[in-house]
């Protein structure tokens, strides 16, 4: 009996396998058809109409998706994953050397988050217990001092 495996050739692809709809999309890469309507109109992915004016998807969309999810789970925010598929073609699917260029940048500025984050913390450690919400002492209420820096005097009027 022919099948996988058994070196019976695979019917020629015709063009129209290389297309998806967005149900096929959503099931493939475990992402809502809502989610995907919402990144086509950020410009994230790309669908061209066929003649009964569907959404089609090309199939590299689906590296596309995954990309956008990885990234959104390291917090990157979204406008800057739209400036990164930006810099890829948008019919081709962002290939390994795409993706290390990236994931390397993201882990710089995922790597600050933390740095950032960790400074926050330490400086809630200061306030529990505290409540007082000084602008002169909470370094979280007047982070880095920076009203001293503007010199003496009332500064703030939206108290
Ligand atoms: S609440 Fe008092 S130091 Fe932050």
């Amino acid at each position: 009996m022919a099948g996988e495996g058994s070196g019976a050739r695979a019917p020629a692809r015709r063009p129209c396998d290389q297309w998806l709809s967005v149900g096929e999309v959503a099931a493939r890469s475990g992402v809502a058809v809502s989610a995907l309507h919402f990144y086509e109109a950020r410009g994230l992915i790309r669908s061209e109409r066929n003649a009964g004016n569907q959404r089609r998807f090309r199939r590299g969309v689906l590296r596309r998706v995954a990309l956008i999810k990885v990234a959104q789970r390291a917090g990157v925010p979204l406008a800057e994953v739209g400036r990164a598929l930006e810099a890829l073609p948008v019919d081709a699917a962002p290939g390994k050397a795409d993706w290390q260029r990236l994931s390397r940048r993201w882990r710089a500025e995922l790597e600050a988050r933390i740095e950032s984050l960790s400074r926050l913390r330490d400086q809630l450690d200061g306030c529990i217990g505290c409540g007082c919400l000084s602008l002169r002492d909470c370094p979280l209420r007047n982070p880095g001092d920076v009203l001293a820096a503007e010199g003496p005097g009332a500064r703030l009027l939206d108290l």
